[in-house]
Parts: C-alpha cells; sequence; structure tokens
C-alpha cells in the first residue's frame, strides 16, 4: 500500500536572531534574506515529507506583512500542505518572537512548489499527505487551485485546460 504522510511529519521550524548584515537601509531583515530563510526551510520539509532529494519548481506567493527590527527573533515554520504526484505544496509561515514582552507577530507567509527528483534530476512519485487540523484541511483544499494558477502563469497549463480555477471563476 503506498505511504500515506501527516503535515506533521515534515514540520521544520528554524530560529534566528536578526544580524546587522542581513538588514535593509531601515535595519529591518532584507527581503532577499528572508526569502533565502523560507526557501531552506521549505527545501526540509519537502525532503522530510518524501525523503527523496528535492528541487524548488516555484515560489507561488510571498507576504511581507510586518517588518522584522534588527535584533529580532525570527521564527520560520513550515509544513507540506498538500501531495501530488511528483510535486508537494509546503506553507512557510514566518514569526517575529518577542520573549521580552511575550508577544509573537505572524509577519510573513510564503508558498512553495518542491519537486522530488532522483539521481538523474528526473521527477519521481511521492507519498501522499493526509490533512488533520482545520488549518491543514483548509490549505489543503485550495493547494490545487494554487498549483493550476503556478501552471497557467508559468505557461505549463492553458487556462481553458484549468479545473478548479473555473469553478473558482464560473466559466
Ligand atoms: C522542477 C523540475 C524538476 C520539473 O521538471 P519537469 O521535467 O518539467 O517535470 P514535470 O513537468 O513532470 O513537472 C513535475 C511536477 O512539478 C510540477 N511543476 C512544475 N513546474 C511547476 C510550477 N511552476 N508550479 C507548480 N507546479 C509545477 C508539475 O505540475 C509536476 O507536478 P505533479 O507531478 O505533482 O503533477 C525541473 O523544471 C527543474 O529541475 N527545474 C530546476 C529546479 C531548480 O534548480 N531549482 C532551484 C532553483 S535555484
Amino acid at each position: 500500500m503506498a505511504k500515506i504522510k501527516k503535515a506533521i511529519d515534515s514540520l521544520t521550524v528554524m530560529t534566528n536572531i536578526v544580524l546587522p548584515n542581513e538588514t535593509n537601509s531601515l535595519r529591518n531583515l532584507f527581503g532577499g534574506e528572508l526569502l533565502s530563510k523560507m526557501d531552506r526551510c521549505a527545501s526540509i520539509s519537502a525532503a522530510r515529507h518524501c525523503e527523496r532529494r528535492v528541487v524548488t519548481a516555484s515560489v507561488n506567493h510571498v507576504s511581507f506583512n510586518h517588518p522584522i527590527p534588527e535584533g529580532g527573533i525570527v521564527v520560520l515554520e513550515s509544513k507540506v500542505s498538500r501531495a501530488f504526484s511528483t510535486s508537494m505544496e509546503i506553507y512557510v509561515d514566518v514569526w517575529l518572537d518577542d520573549p521580552i514582552n511575550q508577544k509573537k507577530i505572524h509577519t510573513n507567509e510564503g508558498i512553495y512548489t518542491f519537486v522530488a527528483v532522483d539521481e538523474f534530476n528526473r521527477p519521481i512519485p511521492i507519498p501522499q499527505m493526509e490533512p488533520e487540523t482545520e488549518e491543514e484541511q483548509q490549505r489543503f483544499d485550495a493547494a490545487l487551485r494554487r498549483k493550476e494558477l503556478s501552471l497557467i502563469l508559468s505557461g505549463r497549463m492553458k487556462p481553458a485546460d484549468s479545473v478548479e480555477l473555473k469553478k473558482l471563476f464560473g466559466s
């Protein structure tokens, strides 16, 4: 029987402090630094899920909602939100942790697509993922829509061939 995994199996948590050489002219974390950290965190989740080598296929969405200042403690949490045939969607949530005032602010989120590859860099099948929590179920349900959108934007799918997006836009 094919292996089925849980989102928690791929949970990856990375905690960092923002150093001066990682900041922009406003002394907040530089966006590209954060993207690099998010990609690393997501790639570990992807590898944990499929137990294979993985490559980033697409960065589908990144939002920067709140600046992260120099000296801030940044916590990245990533998990597989849905597995397809050879590709998987990974959700990365970023938090600014303030242990002194005991506050945690959700500053960013990013949605990545990774593909499992063999030794010749050819895509290979991966285990399916079964959501458990309400949030995991919501992210799982919306993932096919995002996959279709990403494939359309990258020229890999014709809009007319989409199923989920047509349902959403009613045509
Ligand atoms: C990603 C890669 C392995 C895909 O290879 P490919 O021969 O095009 O393979 P396929 O067309 O069969 O796609 C493989 C899977 O990726 C998915 N995929 C590919 N591009 C995608 C995109 N832009 N958005 C969402 N999914 C994508 C496909 O839908 C397919 O998913 P499925 O099998 O789960 O249905 C290949 O393009 C590659 O090696 N890219 C470079 C990756 C890399 O170097 N990343 C680091 C960047 S510095």
